[in-house]
């Protein structure tokens, strides 16, 4: 009898892949630094570190680091603006990125190439198909005085064209005439500053004097998923749809913002890189769902083993899925985000990193409810995480125990603030001397949200609970 020989597939890890980038970047002179902390230690315009090279500001500036002028580190991350996007496939408020630095070293020529062969490698990267990559590249900035990246535009024709590979250069400029134009059979697509160019603050002119900025070369890894015209009429690499995913970003760090608002050369140019490791990782396996990935396995199993599939009506069951598959990302991703915060002595208050910390908790709290999974899942996911970065970030395992605690101890606190302002908000629809607008008036229901720390969400469904009752009576 003939066998058909089985497609074995094996799944790469975070670990291995944050492990084979260091690797990779430590083969080509660069120094392996660890990770700092999440809370900036000499920073204080800034909650949380948000990106890799944060704490490397002042090398970029010019002082020598005492490791040499090529750095690679794979850094703990926070994004709290980026909340409102999880439940997507791609965003996460806590991720690793993984980051290499030329201090005043190498440039363009070297970083993009060697980040395409990391990215291409089998031997020595993730292996990645070529074809799936796409490429941008800054269009200039006329406000700015800015011009466009053309070096890294013939970089990438170069590279792609060594795996015979037509790369087509496309100038789209904004978000808004790319989902008119579309793609154009193009492989490099050049967008203005709102994508190309990156500063912690931004576009150039948002920049204050002293910050430091410079173009930027961004890589998507196509999943290949059907685009969403909810998104706009063409799918392009910046499209919102979620087939395209930004794997990696090389900036050209090389521009100081002055007093006069113009901009000068930083006296060494520099490379600032950052790709994020969950989704490098979610390419590597060809899966558009990072929440796939290893480190989240057994958090999934967790959630997945308690949650309790409701009737639900006026409701289309697609509507239900997307919203219950948003529920579980929140919490997957929220309670990650909390039991590094924990581990790094962060607690939950009403100010500053406490605050953040509490709102990601609450947040999960109503999520895991709505899936019928309920808070008390929480000090298992944090369980399962310590076990996750067991190797990497024992801090989790060496606080557990606290860690655990202090969930149980907001959610308690979260459970009492919830019965008592739903007791008001009841004694306030059934207050028969005010009638219906003025009982759901913004002012009042500002008041919930901000004195009992009541969200609109729950509001608003506390309220229909309320007229479907008095529908029946
Ligand atoms: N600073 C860039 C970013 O955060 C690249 O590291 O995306």
């Amino acid at each position: 009898m003939n066998l058909r020989p089985c497609a074995i597939f094996f799944e790469m890890t975070v670990s291995e892949v944050r492990q084979r980038y260091l690797d990779f970047f430590e083969k080509r002179g660069h120094t392996v630094i660890p990770s700092a902390p999440i809370v900036p230690e000499n920073d204080p315009t800034t909650l949380f570190t948000s990106s890799g090279m944060q704490p490397l500001v002042p090398y970029l500036l010019g002082q020598p680091h005492p490791e040499g002028s090529r750095i690679v580190n794979a850094q703990k991350c926070f994004r709290a603006e980026d909340i409102e996007e999880v439940g997507d496939n791609r965003h996460t408020t806590f991720f690793e990125m993984l980051g290499n630095w030329s201090l005043g070293d190498y440039f363009k020529k070297e970083q993009l190439a060697w980040f395409f062969e990391f990215m291409t490698s089998k031997e020595e990267g993730l292996g990645l198909d070529p074809r799936r990559l796409y490429v941008t590249v800054f269009n200039g900035d006329t406000e700015s005085n800015m011009s466009a990246d053309t070096a890294s535009v013939e970089i990438w024709e170069k590279l792609f064209s060594e795996k015979n590979i037509d790369a087509k250069y496309i100038e789209l400029d904004t978000e808004e005439n790319a989902a008119e134009v579309g793609m154009q059979q193009g492989r490099i697509f050049a967008y203005g500053a709102k994508k190309n160019w990156w500063s912690r603050a931004g576009i150039p002119t948002k920049m204050p004097a002293g910050e430091i900025g410079g173009p930027d070369s961004e890589v998507f890894y196509d999943f290949g998923t059907p685009h969403d015209t909810k998104f706009g009429k063409e799918c392009h690499p910046n499209c919102d749809c979620g087939r395209f995913v930004e794997i990696g970003n090389s900036v050209f760090m090389q521009f100081i913002k002055q007093k006069d608002g113009t901009f000068a050369e930083l006296p060494k140019k520099n490379v600032d890189f950052g790709g994020g490791l969950e989704r490098l990782t979610a390419a590597a396996n060809h899966n558009p769902d990072i929440f796939s990935i290893d480190v989240f396995n057994d958090a999934r199993m967790e959630t997945n083993e308690k949650t309790k599939l409701f009737e639900r009506k006026n409701i289309s069951p697609q509507e239900y899925a997307e919203e219950f598959t948003e529920a579980y990302r929140i919490v997957l991703d929220h309670i990650r985000a909390a039991t590094f915060m924990l581990a790094s002595n962060i607690t939950p208050s009403n100010t500053e990193q406490g605050y953040v910390l509490r709102r990601l908790i609450r947040r999960a709290f109503l999520k895991s409810r709505r899936i019928g999974a309920g808070e008390k899942i929480f000090v298992d996911i944090a369980a399962t995480y310590a076990k996750a970065y067991k190797n990497t970030y024992p801090r989790l395992t060496q606080n557990l125990e606290k860690i655990q605690n202090e969930l149980c101890k907001e959610n308690e606190q979260f459970s009492k603030t919830l019965a008592k302002a739903i007791k008001g908000l009841w004694k306030l629809f059934n207050d028969d001397s005010k009638d219906l607008s003025e009982k759901m008036n913004g002012q009042i229901l500002f008041k919930f949200f901000t004195t009992e720390g009541f969200p609109p969400e729950l509001i608003l469904e506390q309220y229909n609970n309320y007229r479907k009752q008095e529908k029946l009576s």
